[in-house]
Order: structure tokens, then sequence, then C-alpha cells
């Protein structure tokens, strides 16, 4: 599986341990920055990150930004991405199981990255459980379609 990487200046702190993880757990990785602790926009990294998962050059994003709001609402802005804001691992697993969630956004100012690497752990290992929640993401898409500018 590969992950797509973004932080802003807010959340690159992290960076080292979150690929220590990933390559001592087998993924594949591409580090979309930002690289330095130089003041940033987030957007412009969450926006990278969603769309690598959105055209499939990557399976998961991950995103980490002071909060992780900016960066999970300007994710989910982009089409196909079902990107989840999680700070406890009972979410990231439901998110995984029930939303089919393909990106996930955390926020180093909020919890340590001892509980961040635990809920980036249970974010790629739990597999979507299909079934009831096929309809109900289903209707998400419907409705990105819905307001979704056609272009001509
Ligand atoms: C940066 O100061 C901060 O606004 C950003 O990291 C994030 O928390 C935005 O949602």
């Amino acid at each position: 599986m590969k992950v797509a990487l973004g932080f802003d200046h807010a959340g690159v702190k992290v960076k080292r341990q979150i690929i220590k993880y990933l390559e001592e757990n087998g993924f594949e990785y591409e580090d979309f920055g930002t690289y330095d602790e130089n003041s940033c926009n987030y957007a412009e990294y969450g926006v990278k990150v969603a769309e690598a998962v959105a055209e499939k050059r990557a399976d998961r994003g991950v995103l980490v930004c002071g909060t992780g709001i900016g960066m999970s609402i300007v994710a989910n802005k982009v089409p196909g991405i079902r990107c989840a804001h999680c700070h406890d691992t009972f979410s990231a697993k439901a998110t995984r199981m029930h939303n089919d969630a393909n990106v996930l956004a955390m926020g180093e100012r909020v919890i340590g990255v001892g509980v961040m690497l635990e809920i980036l752990d249970a974010f790629l290992h739990t597999d979507f459980e299909g079934g009831r929640h096929i309809a109900r993401i289903a209707k998400i898409t419907e409705t990105e379609e819905k307001y979704s500018v056609k272009q001509s």
C-alpha cells in the first residue's frame, strides 16, 4: 500500500516518526511536503495529497497540520476524497469500516506523536466492511456529484 504524506509548518515535526513507522511496517510512501518549519499554507499540501489519492497515485493519504482541521476541510473538497479528522483509535477504525475513509487528518498541536502513530496504525490496518455502508457512501458520492462544477 502506498501512502501520500502532507504536512504544514505546524505538523512537520512529526514527519520523521511517521516515515519511520511506515518504513518499519512495510508501507511505501511519497512525501508531498512541507519540508521545513517555515510558515506555509496547509491547503497547498492538503490538496496535493488529496489529488494523489483521488488520481490513484496513492492508496491512502495522511495529513498533519496544527489541528488537522484545515487539512481535512481542503482534502474533502477534492472529488473522491473521504478525509477523516481523527484523534482517537476508535474513530480511525470506525471511519475505515463504515466510511471507507481514504485520507486521515490529525493535529500535531492536539495529540502527541505516540497516540498519532496508534491512530495511523489503526487507519492503515482496518478494512472497509462494505454491506450496508455501501449505499451510505453512494449517497456521499451522489451529493458530491450534485454540487460539482461540470467541466465542458
Ligand atoms: C497554522 O497556524 C494552523 O492554522 C494550521 O496548522 C491548521 O491548524 C489549520 O487548520
